[in-house]
């Protein structure tokens, strides 16, 4: 039998969780030989519900599931852990913008990166979900100096599985035929989802959807408010759509990126390609042998037009850094 590998999930009594936990026991992200570890963190307030999922998950009877660890200890969830998967914070409600919610979650990532600092496992990556999920993977990277920073990433991926499906609906055809999707910048109402270098069935987007005008707004605009407008519509917001999400960044981190595409997370700038300020956690195009570390896509050429939608996002995070400088 393969060595367990350990996923630590915080949140685990939440909505996402409630998706993300059977999926990532059932063999569909590392393969169907592949043991995992759930060690699972909630509030003292949610452990008794967290109780009733793990009672759940053992009802699963999922072969793979090899342990599970419930706890309310940052230093015990984070004990050894080979992936860190960040989803436990406050959700916002209607009316809110997500970085509405950086007082309310901000602080939880200092004692989570310190945890992940001194108790992760040597090969840990972080998958920070819980919004704003750009400012808070960077608290928690700035109280963990000994993790190397190519191993954290705020979740984009959404965004991008919610372009490409605008797109594959808008040109008629199924959601695989639409790659090299990048979304750049802040998950937030200012992320600038290209669409300049997306491909339709290999043909450039802009030639299969000949409409310059509903790209530029209704596309762009549908992305990047699509958060809000499922909690209008649910009441709660997006669950198993993030979850499934959070499962798509982790597959493109461990296997190699296909032969011309990319996909999209929020990274250190360090070092950016693309002059972005440095000491920011920004989505970028990104591509990966699968062995370990992962490259900012080179040589994009972004339009006029892009470049000021890559700008307008990265001043948004700048922002948000100022509103988090004490915790960082
Ligand atoms: P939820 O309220 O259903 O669950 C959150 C859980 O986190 C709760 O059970 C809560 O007790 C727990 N929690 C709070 N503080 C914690 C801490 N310090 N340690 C461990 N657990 C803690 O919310 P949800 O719908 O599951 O969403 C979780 C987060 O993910 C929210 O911040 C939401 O905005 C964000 N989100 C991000 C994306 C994305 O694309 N990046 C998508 C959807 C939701
Ligand atoms: C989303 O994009 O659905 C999440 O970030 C939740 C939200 O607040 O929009």
């Amino acid at each position: 039998m393969k060595d367990p590998i350990r996923m630590a999930i915080t949140g685990g009594a939440g909505q996402i969780a409630y998706s993300l936990l059977f999926r990532l026991a059932n063999g569909e992200v590392f393969g169907p030989d592949q043991p995992v570890i759930l060690q699972i963190l909630e509030i003292p307030e949610a452990m008794e519900a967290l109780k009733g999922v793990v009672m759940e998950l053992k009802d699963s009877a999922q072969p793979l599931l090899y342990d599970i660890i419930a706890t309310d200890d940052a230093n015990v969830a984070m004990k050894d852990a080979n992936w860190a998967i960040l989803v436990g914070g406050r959700p916002r409600g209607p009316g809110m913008e997500r970085g509405d919610l950086i007082a309310a979650n901000g602080q939880i990532f200092v004692t989570q990166g310190k945890a992940i600092n001194d108790h992760a496992a040597a090969d840990v990556r972080i998958v920070v979900v819980a919004n704003p999920c750009n400012s808070n993977c960077l608290v928690a990277k700035a109280n963990a100096p000994d993790i190397p920073a190519d191993r954290w990433f705020a979740m984009t991926r959404l965004d991008e599985n919610r372009a490409k499906s605008q797109l594959a609906d808008r040109a008629g055809v199924l959601v695989s035929g639409v790659t090299n999707v990048g979304v750049w910048g802040n998950h937030s109402a200012t992320q600038y989802p290209d669409f300049e270098h997306a491909r339709i069935q290999g043909k450039p987007a802009t030639d299969v959807i000949n409409d310059r005008q509903w790209l530029e707004n209704d596309f762009i605009t549908t992305v990047q408010k699509r958060g809000a407008e499922i909690i209008q519509a649910r009441g709660k917001s997006s669950a198993a759509s993030a979850a499934n999400a959070a499962l798509d960044t982790i597959r493109s981190l461990i296997n190699p990126t296909p032969e011309g595409d990319w996909f999209s997370a929020a990274v250190p700038t360090e070092g950016n390609p693309y002059g972005i300020e440095e000491n920011l956690i920004y989505s970028f195009p990104l591509r990966t042998d699968g062995k370990g570390s992962y490259k900012i896509v080179e040589g994009i050429e972004l339009s006029d037009y892009a470049r000021e939608k890559t700008r307008i996002t990265e001043r948004e995070l700048l922002e948000e850094r100022e509103a988090i400088e004490d915790l960082i």
